[in-house]
């Protein structure tokens, strides 16, 4: 199957600069403390979460007959293009209303070609992903579970492997102040280890951290201070999100440090309260509803909203809130997912946002209501 993403509706330059990102940013004080487990000692460290699934998904494929791979029709197309990079035939299995998948559809989906499936925790919660994970492994097929919003489940996790999972996944920078990173854990560990790039580009990565070459950018007034990391590392892909020189390179030396000195009990107790706070500020919205209104015992990498009218998710970043929309999914025929194209916004919930915020963020959702 030819697989053609949708174009972006909203282009972000349009946007002003956010007041509230999506993601914390980083201070000195982030490493101050080294608290981490062993847990992380059984993951490889590499560039980010599409690498992660690159690595995992080539280490998996098949050497005969061709590969196939379940992946979910509600995704970013940085989820899909290493499995594309690689020659998986992809196939996109569709998802409800509350991004959980219809146990029936998805087990008449496990046909006797496919090879693989991707299973998604999406926003950090769980959806009917255990169920998916015994369909599919009765079924023979080789599964990789990709948490890449959920790092700080994936790591209590690691403790206690689900062997019929060949592969987990996770993204850093979607939780931690980091500017790159991703985890991977195999069952049966990767034959090549992602490598630690020079200390020159450590240091410019460190340099972009603490934000140096986008104040001296600002300063010379030259333009799109985030293209310079990457300009000479960057090489011509066919892919707009997946480089595949990322399969060989670690994450960041300072990135591992920032991981290892998170106390995730913390930062997820953080998070929690900060979604409930949220969730009990968003009830009398009706600009829309909060998809998941309540939590059990999962650690949120945002608030996912459904909006009655798409265009107020340009409303609420005019208001420097960053919120985040998946828009360019593939053409599959799922109409959840077309629907959620415009309408799912991510609302920021990290550990990092104070009640000043989260009230700014509550009253410009409340807002919404008075279009005048
Ligand atoms: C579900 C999912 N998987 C994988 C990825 C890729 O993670 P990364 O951005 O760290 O490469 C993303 C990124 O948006 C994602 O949302």
């Amino acid at each position: 199957m030819d697989v053609k993403f949708a174009p972006v509706i909203a282009n972000s330059i349009n946007f002003p600069e956010a007041r509230i990102r999506a993601t914390p940013g980083f201070s000195l004080t982030d490493i101050r403390t080294l608290w981490q487990s062993d847990a992380l000692k059984q993951c490889n460290y590499t560039r980010n979460g599409r690498a992660a699934i690159g690595i995992a998904a080539q280490q998996l494929m098949q050497t005969q007959g061709s590969n196939v791979v379940l992946l979910p029709a509600y995704h970013c197309p940085a989820l899909v293009e290493p499995f594309l990079w690689l020659g998986y035939q992809v196939r996109f299995y569709p998802v409800q209303p509350d991004l959980s998948v219809d146990a029936n559809l998805f087990q008449r989906m496990l046909t006797a070609d496919v090879t693989h499936c991707l299973l998604v925790r999406f926003f950090g919660f769980k959806q009917n992903i255990e169920q998916l994970i015994t369909l599919s492994s009765a079924a023979g097929k080789v599964i990789i579970e990709d948490c890449a919003h959920g790092l700080l489940d994936f790591v209590s996790g690691v403790q206690q492997p689900d062997p019929r999972v060949a592969a987990r996944i996770c993204s850093i920078n979607k939780i931690l102040p980091t500017i790159d990173g991703g985890l991977l854990y195999m069952y049966a560990q990767p034959a090549q280890q992602p490598q630690h790039c020079g200390w020159y580009e450590e240091l410019k990565g460190v340099a972009f951290l603490l934000k140096i070459p986008q104040l001296l950018q600002r300063v010379r007034k030259r333009r799109n201070a985030t293209n310079t990391l990457t300009q000479d590392q960057a090489q011509p892909s066919a892919f707009k999100y997946f480089r595949p020189a990322d399969l060989t390179s670690a994450s960041f030396r300072h990135t591992k440090l920032i991981v290892q000195s998170s106390h995730f009990p913390d930062i997820k107790a953080k998070r929690r309260a900060n979604y409930r706070y949220l969730v009990r500020g968003l009830a009398a919205a009706t600009a829309g509803s909060c998809l998941y209104p309540t939590i059990s015992d999962e650690a949120p990498y945002v608030l996912p909203f459904v909006l009655r009218d798409e265009n107020d998710f340009q409303r609420l970043r005019m208001q420097r809130i960053q919120v985040l929309r998946w828009e360019e999914i593939a053409d599959s025929g799922c109409v959840v997912s077309e629907r959620y194209r415009s309408r799912l916004v991510q609302l920021p919930c990290h550990h990092k946002l104070k009640q000043a915020d989260l009230d700014y963020i509550i009253n410009a959702v409340l807002k919404l209501a008075d279009k005048g």
